[in-house]
């Protein structure tokens, strides 16, 4: 399976934090947003990830992650000129993903949960068809949101509807088989000039193929799109990990542990930083203590 992470967008909602610098290249506390959800994708055990930018901070992405080699994936790097919609990323992506299915997060996106390694594989093996997840929110007009019938059958997915149909937002983690391609290329814009994955989905549903998994109580679905946002997510960040001595969604330690990287060659990144906790925390596990 193939991973994509869309991190393009201009981030005008966070202006002027945003102004010269891509969204989500901002710190969430010691360590840029964007190592969040790649941190789902490594989880997931998905090694061949394309990150989709704006052209302005394409370059700022591959200083930032190279070509992958060191925490052992193949990253690739793909510019989206304009924010067209997010089914722009399997248009953009079609020569990347190739005859693959296809794992897309969006850049912004923090999620933190006991389970959520079992959910994504559970995601990830699915032969056909789509997955999406449902999370409840106070706030569901912000999002695209699911409604059920009596029996909790999913009976549509409304994007940043007036009136939601239920409390469950759709969080920006979606799991296709490859039809994805084809059907994002039909996508006609919505009301707001977007191709949206809303419309997507919808397809998916349509043919009977859309399975969405509810997120249960413990999993947290970070907003980073406000000020406060960011703030809080960083708060949260930095409780967890000062509460367990465990860093969350740190990639180096997730690519060792999943066996993509060795102990030394987590040693050689952590010396690389060693000013830093993040970097003596990475020396630590490889030490062992
Ligand atoms: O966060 C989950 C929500 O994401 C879903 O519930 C919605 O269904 C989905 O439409 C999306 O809504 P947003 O309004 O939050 O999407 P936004 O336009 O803010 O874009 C999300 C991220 O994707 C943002 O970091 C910018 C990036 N992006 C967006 C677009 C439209 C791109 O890289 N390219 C794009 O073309």
């Amino acid at each position: 399976m193939k991973g994509i992470i869309l991190a393009g967008g201009r981030g005008t909602r966070l202006y002027p934090m945003t102004k010269a610098i891509s969204k989500q290249l901002l710190p969430i506390y010691d360590k840029p947003l964007i190592y969040y959800p790649l941190s789902v994708l490594l989880l997931a055990s998905i090694r061949d990830i394309l990150i989709i930018a704006d052209p302005n901070f394409i370059n700022l992405y591959k200083e930032l992650l190279g070509d992958g080699h060191e925490i052992g994936v193949n990253m690739e790097y793909c510019v989206q000129d304009s924010p067209r919609g997010l089914a722009d990323a399997f248009i953009l992506g079609e020569e990347f993903i190739g005859k693959d299915k296809v794992c897309l997060i969006l850049g912004d996106n923090v999620f933190f949960g006991p389970d959520l390694t079992e959910i994504l594989l559970k995601a990830k093996k699915r032969e056909s068809g789509a997955t999406i997840f449902g999370y409840l929110v106070n706030n569901p007009s912000e999002f695209g949101v699911v409604e059920f019938d009596s029996n909790n059958r999913v009976l549509s997915i409304e994007e940043k509807p007036q009136f939601p149909k239920s409390n469950y937002a759709v969080p920006g983690l979606y799991f296709y088989d490859n039809s994805v391609v084809e059907i994002a290329k039909h996508i006609k814009p919505s009301f707001r000039g977007e191709i949206e994955i809303t419309s997507v989905n919808n397809e998916y549903l349509r043919r009977g193929q859309l399975n969405v998994e509810l997120f249960e109580r413990g999993m947290a679905w970070l907003d980073t799109g406000t000020p406060s946002g960011l703030y809080k997510a960083g708060a949260f960040v930095k409780t967890v990990q000062e509460m367990q001595g465990f860093y969350v969604s740190c990639i180096e330690e997730i690519a060792w542990r999943r066996g993509f990287i060795d102990t030394n060659q987590l040693l050689k990144l952590g010396n690389g930083m060693k000013q830093t906790e993040y970097g003596q925390y990475l020396i630590s596990l490889a030490k062992g203590c």
